[in-house]
C-alpha cells in the first residue's frame, strides 16, 4: 500500500494569474494498491467512483508515459481539501494520482517529469507546482516544459482562507474572463506581481496591500461570488495586508501580520450575518509539498 499526502494550494495570489501559487497545511491523503483486477474506491462519493475519476485518469496518464500495465487499482481517499472552492483539490488529485502510479511502477519519473505531466493534465502549473514542491512557487509553461522557482517568504505572515459553502468550478470561473485585455491592465499587473514577489521575499509586508491588486481576473470573477467586494473591504478595514481570490475562487485568501489576533474573531462575526455560510481557517504555508508517507 502506497500513501501519498498532498497539500492544498492557493493560486494566483492576486496579480500572478496562472503563474503564482503557494501550498497550505491542509491535506488530502491518497492510498494506492495494485490489486488483481478491476478498479475499487474507498472514501469516494459514488458519482466519482468510476473510470473518469481524476485521480485514476492521472494514474493512467502516468502508467502510459512509463509503459506500465497495472493489473487492477484500489484507491482510498481521505479528503481535507474542500472540492471546487479554489484550494487546489483537483491539483491534489492529479499530483497524488501521478505520484501513486509512479511509485507502483517503481519510481521511474523524476519530480520534474511529474510536474510536467501534472501540468499537462491540469492545463496550467500554478496549483500543481506548489502542491508537488511546497512553498510559494512561480511557474510558467512553455512548449510543454515547466519553468519554476521557489520564493522564500520572510517570516511574520499569517494566512487565512475564507471558504464559502458554495462551489464554483474553474471552468465556469474561467468562462467569464475576457479574451483580450487592455495594455494598461497588463502593465498594471506586471508591476504588481513584481512588487509582490519583492515584498514577500524582503519582508516589506506594508507593500502587500498595493502589490496584491489585480486587473486580469478578480473583477470578473468577483461578480460570481456573493459578498466578495464587501468581504474584501471588511478585511482591508481590519488592517489585513493582502486580500484576493484563491485560485479561481470562491475561497478568499487573506494575508495578515502574524500576531494580529483581532482578525479571526471580527471577520467571523462579519461573515455570520451574510446569506451564505463562510468558514474561516487559519493556515500556515506548507514548505514540503507532496510526499509519500
Ligand atoms: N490560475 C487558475 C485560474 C487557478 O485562475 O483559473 C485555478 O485553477
Amino acid at each position: 500500500m502506497i500513501k501519498v499526502r498532498v497539500p492544498a494550494t492557493s493560486a494566483n495570489i492576486g496579480p500572478g494569474f496562472d503563474c503564482l501559487g503557494l501550498a497550505l497545511n491542509l491535506y488530502n491523503v491518497f492510498s494506492f494498491e495494485e490489486i488483481d483486477k478491476g478498479l475499487q474506491f474507498e472514501g469516494c462519493d459514488a458519482e466519482f467512483a468510476n473510470e473518469d475519476n481524476l485521480i485514476y485518469c492521472s494514474m493512467k496518464r502516468c502508467f502510459e508515459k512509463i509503459g506500465y500495465e497495472a493489473r487492477g487499482i484500489k484507491i482510498k481517499i481521505e479528503n481535507e481539501i474542500p472540492v471546487s472552492r479554489g484550494l487546489g483539490s483537483s491539483a491534489s488529485c492529479i499530483v497524488g494520482g501521478i505520484i501513486g502510479a509512479n511509485e507502483i511502477a517503481g519510481g521511474v519519473l523524476t519530480r520534474e517529469e511529474i510536474l510536467e505531466l501534472a501540468t499537462e493534465v491540469e492545463g496550467h502549473p500554478d496549483n500543481v507546482a506548489p502542491a508537488l514542491l511546497g512553498g510559494m512557487i512561480v511557474a510558467i509553461k512553455e512548449d510543454n516544459h515547466v519553468f519554476c522557482s521557489k520564493i522564500s517568504i520572510s517570516d511574520g505572515l499569517k494566512f487565512y482562507t475564507l471558504i464559502p459553502d458554495f462551489r464554483l468550478s474553474t471552468e465556469e470561473s474561467r468562462s467569464v474572463l475576457p479574451k483580450t485585455i487592455d495594455y494598461k491592465d497588463g502593465v498594471f499587473n506586471v508591476g504588481r506581481v513584481s512588487l509582490l514577489i519583492a515584498a514577500l521575499t524582503n519582508g516589506d509586508f506594508d507593500l502587500l496591500r498595493v502589490a496584491s491588486a489585480d486587473r486580469l481576473h478578480q473583477s470578473y470573477r468577483g461578480k460570481l461570488i456573493e459578498g466578495f467586494d464587501d468581504i474584501k473591504k471588511k478585511c482591508e478595514d481590519l488592517g489585513c495586508l493582502g486580500v484576493f481570490l484563491s485560485g479561481a475562487g470562491p475561497t478568499i485568501t487573506v494575508l495578515d501580520k502574524d500576531g494580529n489576533n483581532k482578525f479571526y474573531g471580527e471577520i467571523n462575526s462579519f461573515l455570520s450575518i451574510l446569506s451564505n455560510e463562510w468558514e474561516v481557517k487559519s493556515l500556515d504555508i506548507d514548505l514540503e509539498g507532496a510526499r509519500v508517507l
